[in-house]
């Protein structure tokens, strides 16, 4: 894909996200701050079903997997021990000719910011040597900026399991294996935030720590890599844009001993959605030698003692978010016009179902608005009652509301609602008393 045609793709999904209520560019009435992004009503609702069907899948439908929210700031021995404040870092590079700052790793794919059409390596700038920078955001607890009050944002939320994994298995009564799961708050000072909310500085991670038995590390690393990508098949990702992508020695985090990731074709390339990594026993080792506390696991059954191996699922929400809008993003060519369609599944889709009268009188809005009245109390729906029916259509597909329910002057004579599915455009006659369970069947 040509890049015009990327910025093209991209620029139609960052404007429809403003249009319709999906994502503002944060403090965007002071300017902007760079790669901070706020969700709006629609984007919010996106993001908490995205949340709850991750949720679901990973904790509610399991008997071995329990859910966890550790605070954000945690001890600051916590990164040493992980081995962040030592190794969390990305080689950085500055132009003195352009006064850019670049991800020295990534020159020959970073356009120059004074010559776009070329790339920071072939642009004939200035570059400093190479330095490593680290990428945690670091801040002060406490009224003194002094050294022994830092703490630091987290820039994973799997270490807030690691320290909690104790008081998780003691309190929940698990046994090896099982895992321990969260969804919060994340913060990179990425030196080249990018492509909307693909990378940003502040982000939602969705995470799951599964403790295994040595040994059993790589039988369960097989069946974490096949769960989660299935799960993005069912959260309705097209298959053939989805891959596995397994790292190599440089591209290794420090933690890990395997690590594949799950990538996603956006439309800037075959780029990450979620890591799938082994990290042995090394963080459970670090933080027994750091904090000096016994973290190893007695095997009731076996009277072995051991430190579990750790099977880690990462996933991006934003991204995951990013990506089921690039995949249900279209322009569909009809006969005399196009329409913008996005094509999320229902599952996730912000509002289920728009709730139209066909025309504002004949006691039509009065009853468009009990059907409403009922819905909202199962699911998000909206009323609609401005303008041609055709166009109160448009604007749904637009928002990627699955279903359409009208109130037309058959309804007057036998309570029935035409039903209009956004992919297809197909309209069938419910009752209304049978909306709600039509839309249920529909929508799981
Ligand atoms: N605990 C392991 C870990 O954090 P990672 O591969 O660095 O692994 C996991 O991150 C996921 O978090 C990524 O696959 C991506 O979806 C998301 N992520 C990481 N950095 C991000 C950023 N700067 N902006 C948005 N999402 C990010």
């Amino acid at each position: 894909m040509s890049k015009n045609s990327i910025d093209n793709k991209m620029n139609k999904i960052v404007s429809l996200c403003k249009r319709k209520g999906y994502i503002f560019q944060s403090s965007e009435i002071y300017g902007g701050l760079d790669s901070c992004y706020d969700y709006g009503p629609l984007g919010i609702e996106l993001k908490r079903n995205v949340k709850e069907f991750w949720w679901k899948s990973m904790v509610q439908y399991r008997d071995d997997i329990v859910g966890l929210d550790a605070a954000i700031l945690m001890h600051p021995r916590i990164w040493e021990a992980s081995g962040h404040v030592e190794g969390f870092v990305d080689p950085l590079i500055d132009c003195k000719t352009c006064k850019g700052r670049f991800r020295a790793d990534q020159l020959e794919s970073t356009p120059c910011p004074q010559k776009p059409s070329k790339m920071v390596n072939e642009c004939g700038g200035e570059l400093t040597e190479v330095r490593q920078f680290n990428l945690m955001f670091k801040t002060h607890m406490g009224a003194v900026e002094e050294d022994a009050s830092a703490v630091y944002l987290r820039p994973e939320t799997a270490q807030g399991i690691y320290v909690n994994y104790t008081n998780v298995l003691q309190s929940s009564r698990q046994k090896v294996p099982f895992g321990i799961a969260q969804i919060g708050k994340a913060f990179r000072n990425e030196i080249t935030p990018r492509y909307f909310i693909f990378r940003t500085r502040e982000f939602e991670q969705m995470e799951m720590q599964f403790f295994v038995k040595p040994g059993r590390d790589e039988e369960w690393f097989e069946y974490w890599k096949e769960q989660r990508i299935r799960w993005y098949d069912e959260l309705g990702i097209r298959k053939e844009n989805l891959r596995f992508h397994q790292h190599d020695e440089n591209e290794l985090a420090h933690y890990a001993a395997v690590a594949f990731d799950i990538e996603y074709n956006f439309p800037f390339g075959w780029k990450e959605l979620e890591g799938i990594h082994n990290r042995t026993d090394f963080d459970l080792k670090r933080h027994m030698e750091y904090s000096g506390k016994d973290l190893r696991y007695f095997d009731d059954a076996t009277r072995e003692r051991f430190v579990p191996y750790i099977i880690e699922t990462s996933a991006g929400c934003d991204r995951t978010l990013l990506t089921a809008l690039v995949d249900a993003y279209e322009e569909e060519e009809l006969e005399n016009d196009t329409r913008t369609v996005l094509r999320l599944s229902p599952k996730i889709a912000p509002i289920k179902a728009g709730i139209f009268p066909l025309v504002k009188r004949d006691g039509m809005p009065e009853l468009a608005h009990k059907i409403h009245d009922d819905l909202k109390r199962h699911m998000m729906v909206f009323y609609d009652e401005g303008g041609a029916v055709g166009r109160r259509y448009r604007r749904q597909d637009e928002a990627g509301t699955p279903f359409c329910i009208t109130v037309d002057s058959q309804t007057l004579e036998d309570q029935t609602v035409t039903i209009r599915e956004r992919d297809s455009m197909q309209q069938e006659r419910v009752g209304m008393d049978a909306i709600l369970n039509y839309l249920h069947e529909r929508i799981n």
